[in-house]
């Protein structure tokens, strides 16, 4: 039996002011009937700045909060850097890490990637680390490659510090997003992205076993849309979506959870 409660979350990246963010919260009162479905978990990871004050506002519609991004460190010299503990003072019950942008143009490492799942698990706060493959390694037949490299840097430390107080690794949440289909509007095919999310589903059952990665969610991101959401959320491996322009709309994000909540 698949025990694994579906995800719709959105990443709004740079956009939206803290105003702007309590204006959608304030929004998303009209469809709380929709929001409040109980298989599945509606998520918004904002701006840093609109995150203080929205945990409460977002809770009374059924919404959860989410960062984008967080340092590795504890606490230090890192001038511009946001802690773990930050985050989870200002409500954040997720956090976004190894966003492909996030590797591209801020040069986070694979080893940065899985230290910052790591210190988050341990702050209570959910990881969802993101892989995903360029256009020419997809055409170079290298995705598994790439994905297996991403995933298994988070894995290998998971393994080798499984009993760090806070969440168990098994919370832990894999965002599939092939970078070619982000902010493209040219999705993968949806069997595409079920052999990538199975694939990524049987690392951790080699690095974690059997019992974590029937537990741990895999979604998939790059051009989702109210219209094909369901297509990809109903593959037997995928457990959700991450999505970035279509969930800056209350309408459209309403959508979206909606169209998942009708599947089993
Ligand atoms: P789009 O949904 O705009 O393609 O963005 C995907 C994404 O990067 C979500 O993290």
């Amino acid at each position: 039996m698949n025990v694994r409660k579906k995800l719709v979350a959105g990443n709004w990246k740079m956009y939206k002011t803290s105003r702007e963010a309590q204006m959608f919260a304030q929004e998303l009162e009209g469809y709380k009937n929709t929001l409040g479905k109980p298989n599945v978990e509606a998520l918004i990871c904002t701006p840093f700045t609109a995150l203080y004050g929205l945990h409460d506002r977002l809770a009374q519609v059924y919404v959860k909060l989410g960062a984008q991004t967080m340092h590795e460190e504890i606490q230090g010299a890192f001038t511009g850097e946001v802690s773990a503990a930050m985050l989870q003072d200002v409500g954040c019950d997720y956090v976004i890490l190894g966003h492909s942008e996030r590797r591209q143009y801020f040069a986070e490492s694979d080893a940065a990637v899985a230290k910052k799942a790591l210190v988050a698990l341990a702050a209570g706060i959910v990881p969802i680390v993101c892989v995903g493959e360029t256009l020419s390694e997809r055409e170079a037949g290298e995705t598994r490659a790439v994905v297996s490299r991403q995933v298994n840097a988070v894995l290998e430390l998971l393994q080798t510090r499984a009993s760090q107080s806070g969440l168990s690794e098994a919370e832990l949440v894999v965002a599939y997003e092939p970078i070619w289909a982000i902010g493209t509007g040219k999705s993968s095919s949806t069997s595409d992205a079920q052999d990538v999310a199975a694939w990524i589903r049987s690392l951790v059952k080699t690095a974690l076993g059997e019992q974590t990665a029937e537990r741990v969610r895999v979604l998939y991101g790059g051009s989702v849309k109210p219209e094909n959401i369901k297509l990809y959320v109903e593959q037997p491996d995928i457990d959700g979506a991450l999505i970035g322009g279509a969930s800056l709309q209350p309408a459209s994000f309403v959508a979206l959870v909606e169209q998942v909540s009708v599947l089993s």
